[in-house]
């Protein structure tokens, strides 16, 4: 799912919406991809190529005949070298020329000399986009088995309102990391729990903690785009709901408990990366709880259904994977709750390091099984996600 020391060969053409590729270039270089870029002579009158150049650092080609040296033969090295050929925004009048195997400029002599898929970012009028010419070399590029990133409906730049818009940045950064991940999880069926619980205390109190779910989150975004059927059972959190994946939202711990129930059988992999509260209020007040009414206030609490431990204790085909986070002792608090809750896998963390635990990005994790442990540095939980998911990998 990473961008890492992909390399990109982004071809950039005349349209309005070029500006959005200068956020997509910062964006595409931010996820670590290496970016070479081919502007037509259309794309250098609405920006100039230093932009991209200093967005993108790397060299902007924007010549096949210029003048200087020519070390290497550009419109059939850059296309070789390239992971991916992203045309964004791809015009109207650059597709029809690669539709026809016209080869006029460098973008288009790339795109002859390119031998797979390139990826086409469709930005235009909406006028221009129905065109039947432009439906035609949709079609001709469709079926020779290049990929498009459709655009969506919008107000236009000739203040309209239809399709032609180009995707958002991010949207086809997202296009661009699956295009990269392999779909090792064809056929899985994987359940995964992310955030916290809450334990009602009255109407409008509860005991919670500060997970945030962005663990839980990326393991079910990773695990979908490498093509799993996912279910994610979560907490009350702060983030987007994924695409393309079922998602049931849950409150306690016993709400958690019942959901993990409901699909377990009919599960490959349960995920545990959720932090269900260990307890309860015994009794939980109808109504809210006044400083009046009391002169001391306390709660009896009970302890809940232990989750991870019930389903690693019940699991038959399943791969039950939980998760440590610690404050003390980290791998033998680990190491004994993986023997006790009879897991295959438990992801342990110690939550005051710098970088690691709750509500932060990154995460220092050891993945202990009872035959070995691996100590991972400091990561993004989005890496994380994909170095739990290959332990699912027959
Ligand atoms: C301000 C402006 C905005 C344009 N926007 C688009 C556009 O969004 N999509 C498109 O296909 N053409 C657009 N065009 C027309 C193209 O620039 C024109 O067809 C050009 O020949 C494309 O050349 P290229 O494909 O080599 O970049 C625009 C032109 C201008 C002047």
């Amino acid at each position: 799912m990473s961008l890492k020391n992909k390399k990109i060969l982004l071809g950039v053409t005349g349209g309005i919406s070029i500006y959005k590729v200068c956020d997509l270039v910062s964006r595409l270089i931010k996820k670590g991809a290496i970016l070479e870029i081919i502007m037509t002579e259309a794309a250098t009158k609405l920006v100039s190529p230093l932009v991209f150049e200093t967005m993108g650092r790397c060299k902007v080609y924007t010549d096949m005949f210029h003048e200087g040296h020519h070390e290497e033969v550009e419109h059939i090295e850059l296309p070789k070298r390239a992971d991916a050929f992203l045309i964004a925004p791809a015009s109207g009048n650059t597709m029809a020329k690669i539709a026809h195997g016209i080869a006029d400029n460098l973008l288009t002599s790339a795109a002859l000399a390119y031998d797979r898929d390139i990826i086409f970012a469709v930005a235009m009028n909406t006028n221009m986009l129905n065109n039947l010419s432009t439906q035609d070399n949709i079609k001709i590029l469709k079926d020779r088995k290049h990929k498009f990133i459709e655009s969506n409906v919008g107000i236009l730049a000739c203040n309209t309102i239809g399709d032609g818009r180009l995707a958002e940045p991010v949207e086809i950064v997202e296009y661009m990391e699956d295009y990269f991940t392999k779909k090792d999880l064809i056929g899985k069926k994987i359940l995964v729990t992310a955030g916290p619980t809450r334990e009602r205390i009255d109407p409008v109190r509860y005991l919670s903690n500060d997970s945030s779910g962005k663990m839980g989150y990326s393991i079910a975004k990773a695990a979908k785009a490498r093509g799993a059927s996912v279910t994610l059972i979560t907490g009350p959190v702060k983030l987007d709901k994924p695409n393309g994946i079922d998602i049931e939202e849950i409150e306690s711990t016993e709400d958690m408990f019942n959901a993990v129930g409901k699909y377990f059988d009919n599960t490959d992999a349960l995920i545990m990366a959720a932090a269900p509260s260990d307890y309860r209020a015994r009794n939980i007040n109808s109504n809210k709880i006044k400083k009046e009414d009391t002169d001391k206030f306390e709660i009896d609490f009970i302890e809940n259904k232990d989750i991870v431990k019930y389903f690693g204790n019940n699991k038959n085909k399943q791969i039950v994977i939980g998760f440590a986070a610690e404050t003390t002792n980290l791998i033998d608090n680990a190491k004994s709750k993986l023997k006790r809750k009879n897991l295959d896998y438990i992801v342990a963390n110690d939550v005051t390091k710098k970088g690691a635990g709750f509500n932060v990005d990154t995460n220092i994790v050891s993945v202990i099984s009872k035959d070995e442990i691996v100590d991972y540095p400091i990561m993004d939980k989005t890496e994380i996600a994909d170095k739990i998911l290959d332990l699912l990998v027959d």
